[in-house]
């Protein structure tokens, strides 16, 4: 008896060395963590639960039959995040360079399986050459059952994908399939084809770093949703993560304890508004000074900037915010903003969390470029996904709301529930400027009539009050009150029900 335990001690002991001692050294050498060492970051101490610790391949070529380590080169099991049920695969670059082969890739899927049937998320950690070239076709085979869980599982379980080293080729649709996307700066990268075929095609000269690094994906691509120094700090940052999200989409999001008075008076807010309306102020200012904590989890912070999306917490709940931010293209919508928020409405409609919006939006962006780029449909995927969320929806329109971007940003009309506006409030078709040279073309000769013009439709139009008559606005609320009337608007709609239309699925312009 003594002799059979410790055999499976011994066979766990040499499961955990991997692809051995060396290739362990290698990768620290590289400023990278082990396969084992990044679960044991992410989850809660002595959580981790390990499937599938003996499995081997079944590759019998080149060779393949003399070499079984213990694995197949992922490490894949279940633990807790702050108490909190969590899947995870985590790819041993120690192993064939972690290479997907057919039996890696059916531990990856036993995990999602479970994931999607007993209502957890799934954290995948991404440490591969890709395609195990041993097994050719059964790889990629591997590959697709797990892009069809990603599918199955996407709306039902967060999915987060980790980046830890390469990414490439077809790889890279799994974590392309999945909620969100942390990279680590300079050791990993991800690109559909490498700097080498790049060169040969295209005859471009570029690195992997600059080719498909986590700048690159984070301000550039927008594959990627955050970056982080190293592998500790960006299994950190998963954590975070994960405790602001439900476990599947049947769950609210976990109410944390909070120490911040949902009464709680910012005065500071009231001179937020330069007086000049077109001068900038920072919109984080103000998601700040109404978080619980101040705490505010930002997705996608380096692409985009004229639009800010991330999560904060009222009163201890989960509260996903959309914010125009005027320092950056004084917060027109634009093709890459419409697309990163619309992203982000949607997760947050599939898992039930709360969208608080905040608007200060002048307009869309003029221009060729944004035209040719397709900014119609691009804009329409925020309309659609605003449009078609049935979660609570809070608005505060701080400055300006003109033209279709005000429809587009949480209006009544899109089901708003609490459509509030500060008085400094701009709602109009556009600004007075261009509404006066259109409405007034014959007295563009006379600068005197044409200032008078702007002034009456200033006076007329650039204030809340004209949509509140309508209804359109429910309240004209003091700033320094924001946090107080925003988390009393969310405490009143926790038990909101409202469902759209049967349907397969919608058409949302993709
Ligand atoms: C089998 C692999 C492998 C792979 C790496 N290894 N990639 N084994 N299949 N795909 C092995 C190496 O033989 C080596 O084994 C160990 O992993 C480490 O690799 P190195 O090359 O020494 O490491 P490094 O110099 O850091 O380079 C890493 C790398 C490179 C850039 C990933 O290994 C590489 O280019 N690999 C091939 C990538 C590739 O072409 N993959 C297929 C892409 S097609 P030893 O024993 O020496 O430690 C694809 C299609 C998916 O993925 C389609 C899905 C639809």
């Amino acid at each position: 008896m003594k002799d059979i335990l410790t055999e499976l001690e011994d066979r766990r002991n040499d499961a955990r060395l991997g692809g051995g001692q060396k290739r362990i050294d290698a990768q620290h050498g590289r400023g990278k963590l082990t396969a084992r060492e990044r679960i044991e970051l992410l989850l809660d101490e002595g959580s981790f639960e390990e499937f599938d610790m003996f499995v081997n391949h079944r590759c019998t070529d080149f060779g393949m039959e003399n070499q079984k380590p213990a694995g197949d080169g992922v490490v894949t099991g279940w633990g807790t995040v702050n108490g909190r049920m969590v899947y995870v695969f985590s790819q041993d670059f120690t192993v064939f360079g972690g290479s997907l082969s057919e039996t890696h890739a059916q531990k990856i899927c036993k995990i999602m399986d479970m994931a999607i049937q007993n209502g957890a998320p799934v954290i995948g950690i991404n440490d591969s050459g890709g395609a195990r070239i041993q097994e050719g076709v059964a790889s990629l085979a591997g590959y697709a059952e797990v892009f069809q869980r990603n599918i199955m599982a996407s709306g039902v379980v967060p999915q987060i994908s980790v980046i830890m080293g390469p990414c490439a080729g077809g790889a890279v649709y799994s974590p392309a399939m999945t909620d969100f996307i942390f990279m680590v700066k300079d050791t990993s990268y991800m690109f559909v084809t490498g700097p080498d075929v790049v060169k040969t095609v295209t005859n471009e000269v570029v690195t992997a770093e600059e080719l498909g690094g986590a700048s690159t994906h984070t301000k550039k691509s927008s594959v990627a949703d955050g970056a982080f120094e190293n592998d500790v700090e960006a299994l950190a940052e998963v954590r975070r993560l994960v405790d602001f999200l439900p476990l599947n989409n049947q769950e609210k999001p976990p109410v944390r304890p909070f120490f911040d008075s949902p009464e709680r008076v910012e005065t500071s807010l009231d001179t937020l508004i330069p007086d000049n309306p077109n001068t900038p102020y920072d919109m984080k200012e103000l998601i700040t000074k109404v978080a619980d904590e101040g705490d505010f989890y930002e997705i996608q912070e380096d692409y985009a900037k004229n639009i800010i999306t991330g999560f904060i917490r009222l009163e201890g709940q989960t509260v996903g915010v959309v914010a125009n931010q005027p320092m950056v293209l004084a917060g027109c919508l634009d093709i890459d903003s419409s697309r990163k928020a619309a992203r982000f409405v949607r997760f947050c409609d599939c898992f039930e969390i709360p969208i608080l919006t905040l608007v200060d939006v002048p307009g869309f962006l003029p221009g060729t470029s944004q035209e040719y780029g397709g900014v119609i449909k691009h804009g329409a995927k925020l309309l659609f996904a605003y449009g078609e969320a049935t979660v609570p929806k809070v608005t505060v329109i701080t400055r300006k709301a003109y033209g279709g971007a005000y429809d587009v940003m949480a209006s009544k009309h899109l089901r708003g529930d609490f459509n509030y506006a500060w008085p400094t409030a701009e709602i109009a078709v556009m600004g007075a400027k261009g509404a006066t040279e259109i409405i007034h073309r014959a007295d563009l000769g006379d600068a005197e009539k044409i200032a008078q013009h702007t002034q009456d439709y200033e006076d007329r139009f650039a204030n809340p009050f004209v949509a509140a008559e309508r209804g359109f606005i429910d309240e004209v609320i003091m700033p320094q009150s924001t946090r107080r009337r925003v988390s009393r608007a969310f405490a009143s709609l926790r038990n909101k029900q409202l469902k759209n239309p049967w349907k397969k699925h919608d058409n949302i312009p993709l």
